[in-house]
């Protein structure tokens, strides 16, 4: 107990990354930094977090601008919710960002973690963060198997990480805890011959880097079929924006036809599309997302400039499709045509 928090601080000390966050206490850019990390690798992380501050460089560019023009800055990045509350969160702040750990709390998409990262690091308070570099830390210096995903799993990692936690430099400690999980204490192959915990640790001592940290539950993946239609209709072409309770929310897309499989469900088609030929462009595609598998057709429909528009859809110029924000799969399908 007594050893970790000066070993961890001087191996961050001699080890940290040089992360543009990391050369300011300004909290707005904290906290985009935090939004932005959370489930992004370091690399493509950096260069969202680097187009943010400069589209946005502080509250009241980010409030001014449309949701639209967010969600579009952010493609790619994935769990557009994220964006979503990063926006409203900028226009509930009123141009100041909140200097109390409630304030904090307190916005739109700010949970434990980002709020413990985000008052430690611009603020100096005493908030430990606990996120999964700190769970598989802690879990194997100290030996524990509570499952991670459980209650009582999460007091007893929060509780230790508060204690550990060096009270004079919480910012440091915190971020120290982020690059130890991602450069020496990783998921697969670990790297403890490199480890200044290694003589502590009693994970290593007794093998088990593998099997910590714990968790209870595997998470459930579902499978789904997406066929995709892209309408030509002259120099025009029809898309939608997505709805609620799915995945990619408010971003948009061609025309979608979810099937039981990969064969295509020929009575949607012969309702939207009537007798006109439904060709497939390209092979189908498998997208990995964290809870479902997806795989993916494109198809493209050649209609006739007379052809009504189906409700729901709005036509728009061809050459426009690249202003609408897009998943990663739907912009990967639409190279193609
Ligand atoms: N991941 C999330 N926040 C981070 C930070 N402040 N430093 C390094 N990696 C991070």
């Amino acid at each position: 107990m007594k050893t970790f928090s000066p070993t961890l601080l001087l191996w961050y000390q001699q080890n940290k990354r040089d992360l543009p966050w990391r050369h300011t206490k300004d909290p707005y850019k904290i906290w985009l930094c935090e939004i932005i990390m959370q489930q992004t690798r370091i690399a493509q992380g950096l260069e969202y977090y680097n187009r943010f501050v400069r589209t946005f460089p502080s509250p009241r560019f980010l409030a001014r601008a449309s949701e639209d023009q967010v969600l579009k800055l952010w493609q790619g990045l994935g769990y557009y919710s994220r964006a979503r509350n990063l926006h409203a969160a900028a226009k509930s702040m009123n141009g100041v960002f909140p200097k109390t750990y409630e304030g904090v709390c307190a916005l739109k998409g700010v949970g434990d973690y980002t709020a413990a990262a985000i008052c430690s690091i611009a603020y100096d308070m005493p908030y430990a963060v606990v996120d999964g570099n700190v769970y598989r830390v802690l879990s194997r210096v100290f030996g524990i198997s509570t499952p991670i995903d459980s209650t009582e799993g999460k007091k007893q990692f929060t509780a230790l990480a508060q204690k550990l936690l060096d009270k004079q430099f919480p910012g440091d400690f915190n971020q120290a805890m982020m690059d130890f999980g991602a450069l020496v204490c990783t998921p697969q192959t670990p790297q403890c011959e490199e480890c200044p915990l290694a003589k502590k640790c009693e994970a290593y001592r007794r093998g088990l880097q593998e099997k910590l940290p714990v968790k209870a539950q595997k998470t459930k993946v579902i499978t789904r079929y997406f066929h995709y239609i892209y309408v030509e209709q002259g120099k025009f072409t029809w898309i939608r924006q997505r709805g609620a309770g799915d995945v990619w929310q408010h971003l948009y897309e061609v025309p979608l036809v979810e099937g039981k499989n990969e064969k295509l469900p020929s009575t949607t088609l012969k309702k939207w599309f009537g007798s006109a030929k439904v060709v497939a462009v390209g092979k189908p595609v498998k997208h990995v997302l964290s809870h479902q598998i997806i795989y993916a057709n494109m198809y493209k429909v050649i209609l006739p400039a007379a052809c009504k528009i189906l409700a729901g859809f709005q036509k728009v110029p061809a050459k426009d499709l690249p202003k609408y924000a897009v998943s990663r799969l739907m912009q990967k399908l639409l190279e193609r045509v």
